[in-house]
């Protein structure tokens, strides 16, 4: 990865914002699927500027919540809130060296950005607690926003196959389901245009900002609408011990 979220760290919770409505519906499948309650000790990987960590804490009171972001400039983001714990780590090193037992593990948009997956699951799989379950929010390769053709290739090039990943579980002895649920938003164009300029995907950042133009120019061509219906399609993968 470069340096986007270094970069993006402080427009953050701005540009990728996309209703408070989406921020709840989130955070109620996420304490679903997770069975969260208060006595869990609940980690947040890659928490980035623990606005969710923050939420889910507050709705579903864990015995602790751990933000761990290895982006320096995201994590301080994250500091602002009392409630959760926020450690600037890399994830291994969090992982492997937790004084407590965890048994609630969430991954919420970052799987893609994490490498050696299965010494992840292995090293959870031996650290995590009886019964523990891990939580995997994600989405498709192919994805479904309004986006030029060139940012959904290098989405599916980026994105890791769900498929792939329940296997890569089930063979570090999870037990896996699978969940797919769709959210819809409106945006107005302008709107979705701009979210597009700031690069808000890390998928986008590769793109000059004249490929970023000429890119909208596509999108505009082939959609012509006021306002855009974005189905964020999102692929819940629930592994537990
Ligand atoms: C799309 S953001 C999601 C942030 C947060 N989970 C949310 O939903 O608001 C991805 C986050 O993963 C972090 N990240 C990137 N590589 C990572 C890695 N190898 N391990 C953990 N986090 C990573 C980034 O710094 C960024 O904060």
């Amino acid at each position: 990865m470069n340096n986007h979220y270094k970069n993006i760290a402080e427009d953050f919770n701005k540009v990728w914002n996309f209703s408070n409505k989406y921020k709840k519906w989130a955070v109620e499948k996420i304490g679903y699927h997770l069975k969260l309650n208060n006595k869990d000790i609940f980690v947040d990987i890659g928490g980035g500027t623990g606005t969710f960590t923050n939420m889910i804490a507050e709705q579903f009171t864990p015995k602790k919540a751990y933000c761990v972001e290895p982006e320096r400039n995201m994590c301080n983001i994250a500091k602002q809130y009392t409630n959760i714990k926020t450690i600037c780590s890399d994830t291994f090193y969090f992982i492997n060296n937790l004084k407590y037992k965890y048994n609630k593990i969430l991954f919420k948009e970052v799987i893609h950005h994490i490498k050696n997956r299965n010494t992840l699951w292995n090293n959870i799989y031996n650290t995590i607690e009886n019964n523990g379950r891990i939580l995997i929010y994600t989405r498709p390769k192919k994805i479904k926003f309004p986006l030029f053709e060139k940012a959904k290739q290098e989405f599916y090039k980026n994105q890791p196959s769900y498929d792939l990943m329940i296997s890569e579980l089930k063979n570090n002895g999870f037990n896996v389901e699978l969940s797919i649920e769709s959210f819809t938003f409106k945006l107005q164009k302008k709107e979705w245009h701009n979210m597009i300029k700031t690069k808000f995907m890390s998928d986008l950042s590769i793109f000059s900002d004249r490929e970023i133009l000429k890119g909208i120019e596509e999108i505009e061509n082939k959609y012509n609408t006021k306002f855009y219906n974005i189905e964020d399609e999102i692929i819940f993968i629930n592994a537990y011990k």
